[in-house]
């Protein structure tokens, strides 16, 4: 069996469970990557990504995915066929239910994997913040503004970013991207539960809205369309995906949820 063959047991997927697999790329990752899994236009677009890091992060976070979703499905992860929805959202040929999304920022990925159910991620790299005042006003519906900016200061840049990532794993979930109008629904984020006050799409009690911190630096969301969840964290690194003994993720080393 290929070395980018390999299997990775991972934990049954459960009705009414999601798991979330993340990921560091650590430094020289594509010296380490086996990018053979890869589709050609998969290679294709890596190619085409002209900075190293970016390119990396990419390269990485589609090796990941095939592998995990590899060892959900039990093909070979070359083998897996994506499809596009209309509105962009990718998803599995002949998944038999297998529901997944992908996000990656800065230097992390992160991979919702389900059954059946329609669900979005975001990971969010967090940046300074003065401009968020100014992107907040222009891209959050009223509610989300209104809580920001009663938010105490040395709080809001957190709160700016959480909103953030529930916000685009909202339209993931959804599969509409930025099609979706970003103040036809609202968010709120309270210290520990995250909940959605109003929709554009089926009621607000039908979703599930989690967030957390993956590590310092960077917020993460997950949106699911399910009333109630179980959700599980694991690490790439920890779990040897994509190959054992490869560099390509680093080991976590704090910030876990
Ligand atoms: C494309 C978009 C769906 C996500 O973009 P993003 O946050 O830059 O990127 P992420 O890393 O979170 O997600 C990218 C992955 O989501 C998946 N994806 C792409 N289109 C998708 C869609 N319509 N629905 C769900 N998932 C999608 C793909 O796997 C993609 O991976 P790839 O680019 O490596 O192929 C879209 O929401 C977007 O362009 N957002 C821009 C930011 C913005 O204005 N946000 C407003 C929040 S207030």
């Amino acid at each position: 069996m290929p070395a980018s063959d390999h299997h990775v047991p991972v934990p049954a997927l459960q009705p009414g469970q999601v798991h979330l697999w993340q990921g560091t790329v650590g430094c020289g990752a594509l010296a380490d990557l086996d990018s053979s899994v890869l589709s050609p236009s998969e290679q294709a677009r890596m190619a085409s990504i002209a900075n190293t890091d970016a390119r990396a992060l990419y390269a990485a976070s589609h090796v990941a995915l095939r592998h995990v979703l590899a060892a959900y499905d039990g093909r070979p992860a070359r083998n897996l066929r994506f499809r596009t929805a209309e509105g962009g959202k990718p998803g599995l040929v002949d998944g038999h239910g297998l529901s997944f999304n992908l996000s990656h920022s800065g230097q992390m990925l992160l991979i919702a994997v389900a059954d059946d159910c329609e669900l979005g991620v975001d990971i969010e790299q967090q940046r300074g913040g003065h401009r968020s005042e100014a992107v907040a006003r222009r891209f959050f519906a009223p509610e989300e503004y209104t809580a920001l900016a009663t938010c105490p200061a040395h709080l809001r840049s957190d709160y700016f970013t959480q909103i953030w990532a529930l916000k685009e794993a909202y339209i993931k979930a959804t599969g509409q991207g930025l099609a979706q109008p970003l103040q036809g629904f609202a968010v709120q984020c309270l210290e520990h539960h995250a909940e959605l006050l109003r929709c554009d799409i089926g009621r607000p009690n039908d979703w599930t809205l989690v967030t957390w911190t993956p590590t310092p630096g960077y917020k993460a969301a997950l949106a699911a369309q399910r009333p109630a969840l179980e959700v599980h964290h694991f690490d790439l690194a920890e779990a040897g995906i994509p190959s054992p003994g490869g560099s390509l993720f680093r080991k976590p080393h704090s910030g876990r949820p």
